[in-house]
């Protein structure tokens, strides 16, 4: 039986990949912040979720022995980008080294470069190329916005939608490839055949390019829950970030804006590697998000 290690692996697409190596005769380790808190994982058979501070070097070095693979998620859309997306992926990458871990996946975003508009987007470059510093075989993957069930993008808006007469929003004319999470996971598992994926980077989009104003009216529709949707200049998207930002769980942030300012699509119309046909929206959508 195989060893893999998800650092970020209790979230949105950890959680995916988590089940489907699991299905694969993989042993999983799930580091976490709070177990009490993905108690959904804790019954995979194949997985053993332990609490522990991935940040600290020595605990790294004890989770990677033994490990054929390790795959870092672990990303945020607001806090410390330096310290979660450059500085956790340079100490993964360093450690894996170190263990002589066979592969290395790290899972960053479409759109990451160095003179990217947003922090988010900026500290994502940095991680790649902390990565690949001390990792040169690492495979990259950089999705656009993933959609599925339990995904913070769709649902959020669904949520909204449910409870708001009209919807005021940021960047309507922003530009997205949602990809589905599955795709996703299928993409990091089949690199896993592929020796020459080792030292790559994967950019993974959906099939169809949507504006942001398209994506929740189409939420609104199948939802139930269709609202006027009044679409808001760049001056007024920043201040409603800026508002969000004050809020606890606050969906938005300044740096979200600024990201929006890129399309996150792929180059040349590209959607999958390794020969994957990538799922539409619409075909997954309905499942989780329409009305009962
Ligand atoms: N979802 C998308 O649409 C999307 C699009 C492009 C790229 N990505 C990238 O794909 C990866 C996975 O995204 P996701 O949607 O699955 O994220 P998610 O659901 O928010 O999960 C994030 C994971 O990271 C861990 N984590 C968060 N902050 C951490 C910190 N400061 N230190 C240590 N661990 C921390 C969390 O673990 P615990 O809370 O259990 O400790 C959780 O397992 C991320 O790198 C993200 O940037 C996602």
């Amino acid at each position: 039986m195989k060893k893999a290690l998800l650092i970020g692996g209790t979230g949105f697409l950890g959680s995916a990949l988590a089940c489907r190596l699991g299905r694969a005769d993989f042993a999983l380790t799930l580091p976490t912040r709070r177990r009490e808190r993905v108690k959904h994982l804790t019954v995979l058979p194949a997985a053993n979720v332990v609490e522990a501070d991935v940040h600290d070097e020595e605990t790294l070095a004890r989770l990677m022995a033994g490990q054929d693979l390790v795959v870092n998620l672990v990303g945020i859309l607001k806090g410390d980008f330096q310290r979660a997306h450059v500085e956790l992926p340079g100490k993964i990458a360093r450690a894996a080294a170190v263990a002589h871990v066979s592969r290395l996946i790290h899972i960053s975003a479409l759109g990451a470069t160095a003179d990217a508009p947003s922090e988010y987007l900026r500290s994502k470059a940095a991680g790649e190329a902390a990565v690949k510093a001390f990792f040169p075989q690492a495979t990259i993957f950089q999705p656009s916005v993933i959609f599925g069930r339990g995904d913070s993008f769709l649902t959020l808006f669904a949520g909204l939608l449910a409870i708001a007469p009209l919807v005021p929003l940021a960047c309507p004319q922003a530009r997205f490839t949602p990809v589905w999470v599955e795709d996703v996971v299928s993409s990091i598992v089949a690199s896993l055949d592929y020796p020459e994926s080792q030292g790559q980077t994967y950019p993974l989009c959906g099939p169809r390019i949507y504006t942001l104003r398209e994506l929740v009216a189409y939420t609104g529709w199948l939802s139930g829950h269709p609202r006027p949707i009044i679409g808001l200049p760049l001056a007024l998207s920043y201040l409603q970030a800026l508002i969000m930002e004050w809020l606890p769980n606050g969906p938005m942030t300044r740096d979200n804006v600024r990201s929006m300012q890129v399309p996150n699509v792929c180059p040349e119309g590209s959607t999958l590697p390794f020969g994957l046909t990538a799922t539409p929206l619409e075909a997954v959508a309905p499942d989780y998000l329409a009305k009962r």
